[in-house]
């Protein structure tokens, strides 16, 4: 299972939009009820409007009607696995505080965290109920 999310996110990467960056990033998240939906980073030329590949593959989820997601994975450009950026921890937060978070390198070493731990102390939905 995580086998093919991590795959789905590294074919994500091929697609990725990052001609300002060089820094191409797949990822991949799974839903609840299984589907699986992939996000590529989109650069603008007006750079803060750039996306994380993390963000794209929330938003296609949440768009689809996914509400619940149990784990993402991250391919981006270093040899080394990359945990997605404190935005994108905050952003996947919202719809799985028990994901886990996968992430791989191009080099093939691959980390696994609980996103929690990637995000200590968090202000997520339930500090608002
Ligand atoms: N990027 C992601 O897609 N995910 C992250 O978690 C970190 C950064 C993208 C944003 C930008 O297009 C490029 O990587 C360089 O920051």
């Amino acid at each position: 299972m995580i086998d093919g999310l991590v795959g789905a996110a590294r074919g994500a990467r091929e697609r990725a939009y990052a001609p300002y960056s060089g820094f191409l990033v797949g990822a991949a998240i799974l839903a609840d009820d299984g589907r699986v939906f992939t996000g590529v980073n989109v650069e603008n030329a007006s750079y803060p409007l750039s996306v994380c590949a993390e963000r794209t593959a929330v938003q296609r989820g949440v768009a689809e009607g996914a509400r619940r997601f149990s784990a993402v994975a991250v391919v981006a450009s270093n040899d080394e696995p990359t945990w997605p950026c404190g935005g994108c921890r905050q952003v996947l937060l919202e719809f799985g505080a028990d994901m886990v978070v996968v992430s791989e390198g191009l080099g093939g070493s691959r980390m696994e965290r609980p996103l929690r731990e990637l995000l200590p102390d968090a202000f997520g939905p339930d500090k608002l109920r």
